[in-house]
């Protein structure tokens, strides 16, 4: 059965800003690696390229630069000769209200939250901590070259709407909901879901749709939501059919036994989303570490989409993810930071982690059957073209293609001489883009455009 096509959304209507082109050696994923025979076909690479950008803030051309330049030949050129310029990062697991507490020391996921994370969750419902930590998050987000994120909202209808217009203030394209719980939790963080309900809509109808902002309905995850919860959820779902939801499934074995004892009638951690529809093309389910042959059957079967957190994944010793069943699949795939399981908002850190747990499994658990090599061009599609396609965004955003959004980052190599000369010694594109992915990170990048505006500068904060 062929995946139901989700209608894009019409062109911003940004005000115009001067056209420009920017030269450099530009490189995009255009398509996916794993269902390909090679990895170098799925990569597109202009040594001395370029990228032109419209009023409007859309790739109205990519190519050479001599040929981008003689068809655009009146408007100016930002010249950026020697750096690498690739898509603007999609991180599709991500929690706001964990923005300031990174590194907390030596838990597992269900002591983790109790200890650190409840609390300090709970700090959102003062409006001014919301806001201080909404300027901190999207900032650090857009200099790790990261465009576009699917983020959990604060447990409170004032902060999510803080971090909304935050975003909307910086251009970052921001896909979040109100996380809502209403048990096995700490009291301030509890809703009743008929609240829960009407502040939902509320934040609905301020934010899905506003500009290129857009609603996911956040239910924790089963343990600290009841069915009356769950129920909630569906009934936004139904009412709001093109809206997206996000959740956590499968994450961490004593989760897992959890969840059966509080719904025991659910055949599997999964069923118990299954059964209030809340599976298909616009669910993103985080992790998905633990889950059996038969979920994973179920989320390919209903075109669900996985969100790969391989850092918070070892910082709390989760598990080893089996990427390789899933792909086997054709499910999606993408990466999530998971601050603050995760330790840092590096999307380019997050493929090195990727890459480290495919290794582990492979030849530590001793278990290739669930591993998969990722090469740099896999490493990039995860965290560009996959994200987009998770997030049924790749008609706007994911790579470089002509009548996308100019979201792009700029690696500037002279930022870092050790890199600049690693990469010089490099031969394949292949290999330079796995030495940025493992070695990289937020040193390298000199500027992000979001819809061909500048949002960052290397030591400049516009
Ligand atoms: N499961 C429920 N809440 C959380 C959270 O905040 N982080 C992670 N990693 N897993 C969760
Ligand atoms: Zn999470």
């Amino acid at each position: 059965m062929k995946e139901p096509r989700v209608t894009p959304s019409t062109r911003a209507c940004s005000s115009p800003v001067q056209p420009f082109l920017v030269r450099g050696t530009i490189v995009h994923i255009i398509s996916n690696p794993f269902v390909e025979q090679n990895d170098e076909g799925v990569l597109e690479t202009f040594e001395d390229g370029a990228l032109a950008i419209d009023a409007f803030g859309y790739i109205s051309a990519i190519g050479p630069y001599q040929e981008v330049a003689k068809t655009n030949s009146a408007i100016p050129v930002i010249d950026r000769s020697g750096c690498i310029i690739l898509p603007g990062l999609v991180d599709c697991h991500i929690h706001f209200p964990q923005a300031l507490m990174i590194g907390a020391y030596g838990e597992q996921l269900l002591d983790w939250l109790q200890r650190y994370t409840f609390p300090e969750e709970a700090k959102f419902k003062s409006q001014e901590y919301a806001r201080a930590a909404a300027a901190i998050f999207f900032k650090e987000e857009i200099a790790q070259g990261t465009t576009t994120a699917l983020i959990f909202g604060a447990h409170f209808e004032q902060a999510t709407a803080i971090a909304f217009e935050e975003a909307r203030k910086r251009r970052f394209r921001a896909l979040m909901g109100m996380t809502v719980s209403d048990h096995n939790i700490l009291s301030d963080l509890v809703m009743a879901p008929e609240q829960a309900y009407v502040a939902s809509k509320q934040l609905i109808s301020n934010w899905h749709h506003n500009g290129k902002l857009r609603y996911a309905i956040t239910p924790r995850f089963a343990p600290t939501c009841s069915p009356a919860m769950l129920a909630v959820c569906q009934q936004l779902m139904q009412e709001h059919p093109d809206i997206y939801f996000q959740t956590h499934l499968n994450e961490n074995r004593e989760e897992i036994k959890w969840v059966h004892e509080l719904f025991p009638r659910a055949s599997s951690y999964l069923d118990v989303y299954d059964r209030y529809g809340l599976l298909g093309p616009r669910s993103v389910f985080a992790h998905s570490v633990h889950s059996s042959d038969e979920e994973i059957d179920r989320l390919a079967e209903t075109f669900s989409r996985v969100a790969h957190c391989p850092s918070s994944n070892s910082f709390m010793g989760s598990g080893l993810m089996p990427l390789k069943k899933h792909l086997m699949k054709g499910i999606i795939v993408a990466l999530g930071t998971d601050i603050a399981g995760g330790t840092g908002y590096s999307l380019l850190q997050e493929m090195n982690q990727a890459y480290k747990v495919q290794m582990l499994q492979m030849f530590s658990a001793q278990q290739p059957h669930l591993a998969v090599k990722l090469s740099g061009i896999r490493l990039l599609y995860l965290g560009t073209l996959a994200g987009a396609q998770a997030l049924s965004l790749d008609e706007e955003i994911g790579n470089l293609h002509k009548g996308k959004r100019a979201d792009f980052i700029v690696i500037d190599p002279h930022q870092d001489t050790l890199i600049e000369v690693r990469l010089k010694n490099t031969e394949s594109m292949n290999d330079k883009l796995f030495v940025l992915a493992t070695v990289g990170g937020k040193q390298l990048i000199r500027e992000v455009f979001i819809d061909g505006q500048i949002a960052h500068a290397k030591d400049i904060d516009p």
